[in-house]
């Protein structure tokens, strides 16, 4: 688009294109091309390969303007996922707004961690899943378990309408309820299947995180306090006092955090049976249980 003096100019989306990766890189974003495309396919209402396919494409004033005001908002550092509002995670859609932490590929090792403890995927087990934000783990497990059952808790309500909103479009809702709750402080019972992507993020390290996660995305989300791991000490007991005799638990951890984590669990009673790695090989996820089992 070209406006500079109030008065609009046609131009094609090549060119558009061009000046908006320009704009982005200057922001400091990595992505700046990539990101252009999405955001311009998401203005014309085209998919990726249309947007590849036709730089001669001349922009109405009006695709022009709505262009401008989406690369803007990249520009400012704002989350592609808030700007689309959605977010691919296990190949499935979730919405995501300002108020939930978008799902990241990282925490898909969680999801594998526990669908390789489950062996009879036709089984009937019941989960629990603290922190869930989203609904993206829950709903994740819930999808490839078909006659699993779970519960999705927050203490945040405007996270738990997120859920629950993820939950009816991908149509898991008559297998998952949400519920706000402190932790386990409103949760009764025991289950199968435990699992936690707590905030663990330390308050130092704020200051070295991307401009789009410190800034758009919920710090009740992100922050572990001082030390990042205020959350999983007061997870722990919460862990042991859900997980039934021969449930397992699932907790996703920072990269560095394996052996703290590890020893908070196991003041809690709890015996780690493995630590599990994402895909470039850094300890991602804690399983763990209550004895032998
Ligand atoms: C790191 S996000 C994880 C979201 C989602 N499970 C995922 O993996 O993308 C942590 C979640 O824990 C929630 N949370 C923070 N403190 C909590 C508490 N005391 N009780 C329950 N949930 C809490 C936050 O609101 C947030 O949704």
């Amino acid at each position: 688009m070209s406006v500079s003096d109030g008065r609009w100019r046609a131009e094609t989306l090549g060119h558009c294109l061009d000046k908006a990766a320009k704009r982005l890189t200057a922001a400091g974003i990595d992505s700046a091309r990539l990101d252009a495309r999405l955001l311009a396919a998401r203005a014309l209402g085209w998919d990726a390969g249309q947007v590849v396919a036709r730089p001669d494409h001349t922009l109405t004033p009006e695709q022009g303007r709505i262009l401008d005001a989406l690369f803007g908002r990249r520009e400012a550092r704002e989350p592609m996922s808030i700007i689309l509002g959605c977010v691919e995670f296990w190949s499935l859609d979730f919405t995501v707004t300002p108020d939930v932490l978008a799902p990241r590929p990282d925490s898909e090792t969680l999801v594998e961690a526990v669908l390789a403890h489950v062996e009879d995927k036709d089984s009937t087990p019941t989960i629990v899943d603290f922190g869930t934000g989203s609904g993206c783990l829950l709903l994740a497990l819930l999808h490839e378990l078909s006659n699993a059952r779970g519960v999705g808790v927050d203490i945040s309500e405007a996270a738990i309408a997120v859920a629950e909103g993820n939950a009816q479009r991908l149509h898991l809702d008559g297998r998952a309820r949400f519920q706000v709750s402190d932790w386990d402080a409103q949760v009764e019972g025991q289950f199968d299947l435990v699992i936690a992507n707590p905030p663990y993020i330390a308050e130092s390290d704020f200051l070295d995180i991307a401009p789009e996660v410190a800034r758009f995305e919920p710090r009740l989300a992100l922050s572990g306090g001082m030390d990042g791991l205020d959350c999983y000490r007061a997870l722990a007991p919460a862990l042991n006092r859900r997980l039934a005799s021969q449930g397992r638990a699932f907790v996703e951890i920072g990269a560095d955090q394996a052996e703290t984590v590890a020893d908070v669990l196991g003041n809690a009673g709890l015996v780690v049976k493995t630590v599990h790695q994402d895909l470039a090989g850094r300890s991602r996820v804690i399983e763990a249980g209550l004895g032998d089992s």
